[in-house]
């Protein structure tokens, strides 16, 4: 599966929010990591789906990957959907019935995500593998850009990559928080082939070279 470059948002200038996507995806971006935060399932307060509306009616037609850090998540979903969401994640520790809140998410017409805190077990994974499109894993605990790679989640990244090839299912794996030059290498020799980044690219004065220096790593 080819490698995806996933710019966060939540690291962009949000007085300028879609001049900055426009930037990134002129810098290579492949897909725009959406990160909503509610400051309930997560320590911090984003963006809703009037900005991901306001970002497709100004002409943004690239692949929106909402990942939602929101409890409860059900109500929120089909808002999203119609704001022009492409793919949803949700973690498990957000909604009382995940099997429901996957299904919403495919019946409304995107592509169902699930995404792995550090120390959320991957058994769940086998349990939902052919509701999925994507697994995300976290190697930071969410709500802040900035933090530092959790090293012990490559384990889980290759735990995850084995459960999916054998699954024999197109899913991807993708992992979110302290990506970097170094880090990103190590992720994808574990198995990861999406990459989320915020701070390493919106912090760079050049998203171009700073998208480039990534893929380098992963030659
Ligand atoms: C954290 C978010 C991440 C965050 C990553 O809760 O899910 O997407 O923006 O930021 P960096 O790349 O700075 O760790
Ligand atoms: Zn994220």
């Amino acid at each position: 599966m080819e490698n995806w470059i996933a710019p966060s948002i939540l690291s962009a200038d949000f007085s300028q929010l879609g001049e900055e996507v426009t930037a990134v995806l002129e810098a290579g971006a492949d897909i725009i990591h959406f990160d909503v935060m509610d400051n309930h399932y997560v320590p911090n307060l984003t963006i809703g789906p009037l900005v991901l509306d306001s970002l497709r009616k100004s002409g943004i037609e690239a692949t929106m990957d909402v990942h939602l850090m929101v409890k409860p998540v059900d109500r929120i979903i089909p808002d999203f959907i119609n704001a022009g969401a492409d793919i949803i994640s949700v973690h498990p520790e957000s909604t009382e019935h995940l099997h429901r809140t996957l299904n919403l998410i495919r019946e409304g017409g995107a592509k169902p995500g699930i995404v792995f805190n550090p120390t959320t077990p991957l058994y769940l994974l086998a349990e939902v593998i052919d509701l999925v499109d994507l697994v995300l894993i976290m190697s930071v605990n969410p709500g802040f850009g900035g933090q530092s790679f959790i090293d012990s989640s490559l384990n889980k990244i290759a735990d995850a990559a084995e459960i999916i090839n054998s699954s024999g299912h197109e899913i991807r794996l993708e992992v979110d928080g302290g990506i970097n030059t170094n880090t990103i290498r190590k992720a994808s020799d574990a198995g990861a082939n999406t990459f989320v980044a915020g701070s390493a690219i919106f912090s760079s004065k050049d998203y171009r070279s700073a998208i480039a220096k990534m893929r380098e790593a992963l030659d």
